[in-house]
């Protein structure tokens, strides 16, 4: 008894110190990899490395699907690899998979729980472990490990690779993470350019509609005006004509004026700075919608209170980008408008009736620039600290939502919006 206490004592030590140099040689080769391809390779070639092996997989489970995607493997047939298929709770990999917890089995094909197993004989599998990688208590996957000569996979085998199944997790959702960021930050590159694009577009449509009209009526007022002022130089000119020449010239200039005045509505209301986002929005609406016959409706909700300038512009253009989609792609006779002023939120729901539209569809800024009025909406109210969707359904019509915090100190400029 006596001398066998320190044998084992040191048994373990020995164990746990070959554990943490395994689990240190792991960490140190997944340290600097970020493409998740990468790191599940890594992950299972030093695994096997490690267990003495040469049959592995990792399976991670597709959150839409819930079905296992293989991501890597080492030492499966091809017929194997093409046939065996598993989702979330199928057999024991998708069991695992589920529960979370680890399987470990001397003959997997005597496993009464075991799916394919035709296959799994013919493809001569024998001891087997099954632990799940985890990260932050979730599953996101497993790691198998089996084995085709017979052979006796320890508990100590299986702890070991339950922390390695933890490593490995953690890498994966900091992959993702990664892979979320890149992709993020990709977008925002495109909406910059885009942006960009957008900005010289509009230049150029102002100068154009100053020259167009604004331009031909200042010239064609300049020309009457000449003419008046010939005419007055003549002793016994006709007052009549003198007259009519006048109102040419104030019909002109009212033209201008209207021209000038929709031209300084379209580039900032003036109603949001006097009156703010209530009128403004509704003005906006009306003007764009009722012309093309759709009937759009505004109410409020709570009691309407004013927001800092940058505030209320950043939600007047998200209005105008989804009243602006229903105008252009929705073909709808109804839309509403709510604005709902609750004590520490604001809400906004813009809805209409028309054939919707497949949102999935819209993943990133195209080159078109299809996509860059949502992406620019959502960006918009993230940098209020904000968050905002977009619901959509084939034939039945298209809802955009936009929720902003309220009374609280906003940090602008920090983009919160989720999926970002
Ligand atoms: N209310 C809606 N009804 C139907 N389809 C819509 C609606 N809103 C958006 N869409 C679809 O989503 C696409 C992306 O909209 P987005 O505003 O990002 O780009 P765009 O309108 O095509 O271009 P831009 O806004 O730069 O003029 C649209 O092209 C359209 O197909
Ligand atoms: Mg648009």
């Amino acid at each position: 008894m006596n001398t066998l206490r320190p044998r084992r004592t040191r048994e373990k030590i020995n164990r746990q110190q070959s554990e943490l140099l395994v689990l240190s040689r792991i960490s140190a080769a997944l340290s600097g990899l970020w493409n998740l391809d990468a790191i599940l390779g890594v992950g299972l070639d030093s695994t096997l490395d490690i267990m003495n092996g040469t049959v592995g997989e990792i399976l991670l489970v597709d959150e839409n699907t819930r079905e296992l995607l293989r991501t890597a493997h080492r030492g499966l047939s091809n017929e194997f690899l093409e046939k065996v298929r598993l989702s979330l709770g199928e057999g024991i990999t998708g069991g695992v998979a589920k529960s979370g917890k680890a399987v470990l089995l001397e003959d997997i094909c005597s496993d009464a729980r075991v799916a394919h197993r035709e296959m799994v004989i013919a493809e001569g599998l024998k001891a087997f472990i099954c632990v799940p990688l985890r990260a932050q208590d979730k599953v996101l996957g497993v790691l198998n490990v089996a084995s085709r000569l017979p052979r006796k996979f320890t508990t100590n085998d299986m702890h070991l690779l339950y922390a390695i199944g933890d490593q490995l997790g953690i890498a994966v959702e900091h992959a993702r993470l990664y892979e979320r960021l890149r992709k993020a930050r990709e977008r925002m590159r495109k909406l910059a350019r885009q942006n960009l694009v957008a900005e010289e577009d509009e230049r150029r449509r102002i100068a154009r509609e100053l020259h167009d009209e604004t331009s031909q009526s200042l010239s064609g007022i300049a020309l009457q005006l000449q003419a008046l002022i010939e005419m007055a130089a003549i002793p016994d000119k006709n007052d009549k004509d003198f007259v009519a020449g006048l109102k040419k010239v104030q019909a002109l200039t009212v033209q201008v004026h209207k021209e000038v005045s929709r031209l300084i509505s379209n580039l900032h209301p003036a109603l949001l700075d006097t009156l703010g986002l209530v009128p403004a929005a509704r003005k906006y609406a009306e003007t764009r919608l009722q012309s093309l016959g759709i009937t759009v409706t505004l109410e409020t909700r709570g009691i309407a209170v004013r927001f800092p300038v940058e505030v209320e512009a950043a939600l007047f253009r998200f209005i105008q980008g989804a009243v602006g989609n229903i105008a252009q792609h929705s073909s709808a006779t109804n839309a509403g408008i709510i604005l709902e002023y609750r004590p520490d939120e604001f809400l906004l729901t813009i809805k209409d009736n028309g054939h919707g539209f497949n949102v999935k569809e819209i993943t990133d800024v195209e080159e078109s620039g299809r996509g860059r009025g949502l992406f620019s909406m959502r960006e918009r109210i993230g940098f209020l600290g904000g968050s905002s969707g977009i619901e959509s359904e084939i034939g039945k019509g298209t809802t955009v939502w936009a929720r902003i915090p309220v009374g609280q100190d906003i940090e602008y400029g920090e983009n919160k919006s989720p999926g970002s």
